[in-house]
């Protein structure tokens, strides 16, 4: 019994260290992106249908839930939003998962991996961690597609966001990685992470859609929780009357 015990405490100290072992090299920046900024969710949509379908779905999400949760009308996800087509060759209907056109074979071999599904990244992995990443591709030659991650090590996926970030490379001494830019984007480096903000903000929104409705909810389920201390309050008071 003794020996259980301890095996389960040692067991409970290592698990900590063990995801710790497992973590980034660099520490993660804050996302601090805000789910109830619909314009901020909406811009995150359209450069992720515009720099990310190409490669990764969100297969567990349908195109006119999307268009309700972010107010957008079947017309504008039609506009700006589908870009897959279907077998016979018609533009993917607003009610089907959004899906990629590329198949997960071809991916594995341009990529050597296929490229995940991120439907529950933000969730698996939080925010910040999808916010980081993409703010830290770098320059690195020892790599088949000349890019490495700060945070993904050896990542293979390449820096699709290149045009408007810019490029940087690592100029941290043996092993430290600090990262610098070499080469402007056409954006300025706050411009672009508010770009990865809404990206992330978007993903996130992707992988619990429902967290600012049970947020709201949860508003009226503790008013309720108050009104009913109240009332089983005065209850309590009438049934002791006659005792005291
Ligand atoms: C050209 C294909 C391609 C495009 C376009 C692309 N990715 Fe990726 N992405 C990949 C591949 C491949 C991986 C897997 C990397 C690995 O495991 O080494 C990946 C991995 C990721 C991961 C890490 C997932 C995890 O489990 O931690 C995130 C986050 C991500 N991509 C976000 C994005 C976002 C956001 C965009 C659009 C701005 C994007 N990707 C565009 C190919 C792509």
């Amino acid at each position: 019994m003794k020996k259980i015990i301890t095996l389960v405490f040692m067991m409970a100290c290592a698990a900590p260290a063990v995801a710790l072992a497992a973590g980034p090299a660099k520490p993660l920046d804050r996302a601090n992106i805000d789910m109830t900024d619909t314009a901020s969710l909406q811009r995150g949509a359209e450069y992720f249908f515009q720099y990310c379908i190409g490669c990764h779905s969100i297969q567990y999400k349908r195109y006119n839930r999307m268009g309700n949760d972010l107010g957008l009308s079947e017309d504008q996800l039609r506009e700006r939003f589908i870009h897959t087509r279907d077998a016979a060759g018609d533009q993917t209907g607003v009610g089907e998962l959004i899906k990629i056109a590329m198949k997960p074979d071809d991916a594995e071999s341009w990529f050597g991996q296929p490229a995940p599904d991120l439907s529950l990244t933000a969730r698996l992995r939080g925010p910040d961690w999808i916010y980081t990443v993409l703010r830290s591709f770098y320059l690195d030659d020892s790599r088949p597609m000349g890019v490495n991650n700060a945070i993904f090590e050896a990542m293979s996926m390449p820096h699709v966001l290149w045009e408007l970030q810019g490029w940087q490379a690592n100029v941290g001494e043996e092993g430290h990685i600090k990262l610098e830019k070499v080469a402007e984007g056409k954006l300025t480096t706050e411009e672009y992470n508010e770009v990865v903000r809404d990206i992330t903000n978007f993903l996130t929104y992707a992988a619990d859609p429902v967290k600012v409705e049970r947020h709201e909810l949860g508003k009226w389920v503790l008013l309720f929780l108050a009104f009913f201390t109240f009332v089983a309050y005065l209850l309590k008071k009438e049934y002791w009357r006659d005792v005291h």
